[in-house]
């Protein structure tokens, strides 16, 4: 019998940091939805720091270090005082700078009573968080603003997913389990072969055509399309950034009902944020480039969506327990194939970013 290590000559050794801290700081991550962030403090564990994300009374999103400096109270237990954030447990208050601007037993402030701030912007349905050095901060956010644009319809949900963040990244961009960990829920079992990868400037991308086929019912709804249709569909899938990717599906349906569109797009959004360790942040949505589905529609998307993805989740949670546990762990090689182009791209990536930073998986 082979011996693990000899099994896959051109394996590569892998969990490639996924036990570990393999996060980028230098980076746009998402924080939250939009919606998450208000005048009621928010508690968040992200890249394995304690923040709180905050709205101030103008609306303008906020996040400090969770920690008040002088007993350690998380200041996400407090509340939000015009533009400052109050301790809850003696009462200091703090700006969004993290420095002190009131300690209410004295006149003077002590010098280390600061806490870390960090940038956040508001970008389409999110609010996005820059954890590492800030003058580092070369760009903003990705545009996201179909997300907010009134002639979509935005259907959405989260996930905290037992996982390193890498394993969610990877299963989105290789969408060939679709045919088969999905065949019950997404039931397109048409996407049994690799799609072209490649990069336009930093994105990786991919693209993928397919013959007239059914459409998987998650969407059907969505674009009004009977479920057993045969339409033409294009995958397209973008990764501009390692925290955020779209699945485009363009369909195309050839025999449109008279007065019918006959072109849709479903734009799949997938975020992953890392949390605490071995903990992901996953918030996806599914947009349709049709204004105003009905809420019975969007319910209904939910729904499927959430029953297939509830199958990535079982599934990551239990290869991430299963890599932690091995005793050959990190020696064990790892195979790849043709499939895995845009995967590889990923890991590369983030070597670069990392190597930046001076770190390395
Ligand atoms: S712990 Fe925050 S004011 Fe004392
Ligand atoms: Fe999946």
């Amino acid at each position: 019998m082979n011996k693990p290590t000899d099994v896959q000559p051109n394996g590569q050794r892998i969990p490639n940091g996924m036990l570990q801290d393999n996060y980028p700081r230098n980076m746009w991550w998402v924080a939250a939805h939009a919606d998450e962030v208000t005048t009621k403090p928010l508690a968040r564990w992200l890249l394995e720091t304690p923040v709180v994300l905050y709205r101030l009374e103008d609306g303008s999103p906020a996040a400090l270090y969770d920690r008040c400096p002088h007993r350690w109270a998380p200041l996400s237990e407090g509340h939000v005082a015009g533009d400052r954030i109050v301790c809850p447990y003696h009462g200091m208050e703090f700006d969004t700078g993290g420095n002190c601007t009131k300690a209410p037993t004295q006149k003077i402030m002590p010098k280390t009573a600061q806490i870390p701030s960090f940038p956040v912007r508001e970008a389409g349905a999110y609010i996005w968080i820059w954890m590492g050095d800030p003058e580092a901060i070369d760009g903003e956010p990705p545009d996201v603003s179909y997300q907010v644009d009134p002639d979509w319809s935005f259907v959405h949900g989260y996930y905290e997913v037992a996982a390193n963040w890498v394993l969610i990244r990877e299963n989105v961009l290789d969408l060939t389990h679709i045919a088969f960990l999905h065949k019950n829920t997404f039931k397109q079992d048409d996407w049994i072969t690799a799609p072209d990868t490649y990069m336009e400037g930093e994105t990786v991308c991919y693209e993928q055509e397919f013959d007239l086929a059914p459409l998987s019912p998650l969407f059907c709804a969505g674009m009004g399309l009977p479920e057993d249709k045969p339409i033409k569909r294009v995958q397209k899938g973008r990764m501009p950034s390692l925290a955020i990717s779209f699945s485009d599906w363009n369909v195309h349906d050839p025999n449109p009902e008279p007065g019918r569109r006959a072109d849709f797009i479903m734009r799949g959004c997938h975020i992953v944020t890392p949390s605490t360790r071995g903990h992901t942040h996953y918030f996806w949505a599914a947009a349709f480039d049709v204004p105003e589905i009905s809420d019975e529609v969007a319910a209904k998307t939910k729904a499927s969506v959430t029953a297939a993805f509830d199958e990535d989740k079982h599934l990551l949670e239990r290869l991430q327990d299963k890599i932690a546990k091995d005793p050959r762990g990190l020696d064990y090689l790892e195979v790849t194939l043709g499939a895995d182009g845009a995967g590889i791209k990923v890991r590369q990536i983030l070597n670069k970013k990392l190597a930046a930073e001076g770190r390395s998986l």
